[in-house]
């Protein structure tokens, strides 16, 4: 599978964008402009432990769960809809990682510095995806559907023991869920990735 330069994926995440037309996109990304969320990683060490991480995982999320439109046809989901959860279910690592040096000894059995990525959170919330819909509210008003999607993007892994009622009721919720995974484990895998390239 082949990836996409981060230019290319920052003009696939404005063209995506411009099917959104709600009240207080705006400001959204008014804000969003001031903070890392083209630069920041999807996570300290393990999918997209890299600059432009999250950005890519994002448009991942989006890919993967589009596959889950097709194939749940029954389920509609509008455009507006798919965009938003997608590109902003992982909000809450915005402003979330900071870089620090580390020693390690190269090829050669020289030592040399590398950026290391940490966690630094400037906003304690208290919660995953909830940060999420908390952030993305400031500015725009979110579905009940939207809402609870990102909420439970996270399926079991956060602890959420009502996140199977939360599916019933909200197949959106759900789709979700299962796209983050697959953009996680298979499309972000180095275990099922053969392309090598960066980006
Ligand atoms: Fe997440
Ligand atoms: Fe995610």
């Amino acid at each position: 599978m082949s990836r996409i330069t981060r230019q290319e994926q920052q003009a696939r995440f404005w063209d995506l964008l411009s099917a959104v037309e709600r009240t207080g996109m705006d400001k959204l990304i008014e804000w969003l402009n001031k903070t890392d969320y083209f630069t920041a990683p999807a996570s300290s060490k393990h999918h997209g432990d890299y600059e432009g991480g999250l950005l890519e995982h994002s448009l991942n999320v989006y890919d993967e769960f589009n596959r889950l439109r097709s194939a749940y046809p029954e389920y509609p989901v509008s455009e507006e809809t798919a965009v938003i959860i997608t590109l902003f279910h992982d909000l809450c690592k915005v402003n979330f990682y900071a870089t620090e040096k580390r020693n390690r000894k190269n090829a050669d059995g020289q030592w040399e510095q590398y950026d290391f990525y940490t966690i630094k959170e400037k906003f304690c919330y208290g919660g995953h995806g909830s940060k999420s819909v908390f952030l993305l509210q400031n500015f725009i008003q979110l579905t009940p559907e939207e809402a609870v999607a990102i909420n439970c993007h996270m399926g079991a892994w956060d602890g959420n023991k009502d996140v199977g009622n939360a599916y019933e009721h909200y197949p959106v919720a759900w789709m979700l869920h299962v796209a983050d995974e697959a953009a996680t484990f298979l499309t972000e895998s180095e275990a099922t990735r053969s392309d090598g390239e960066t980006v």
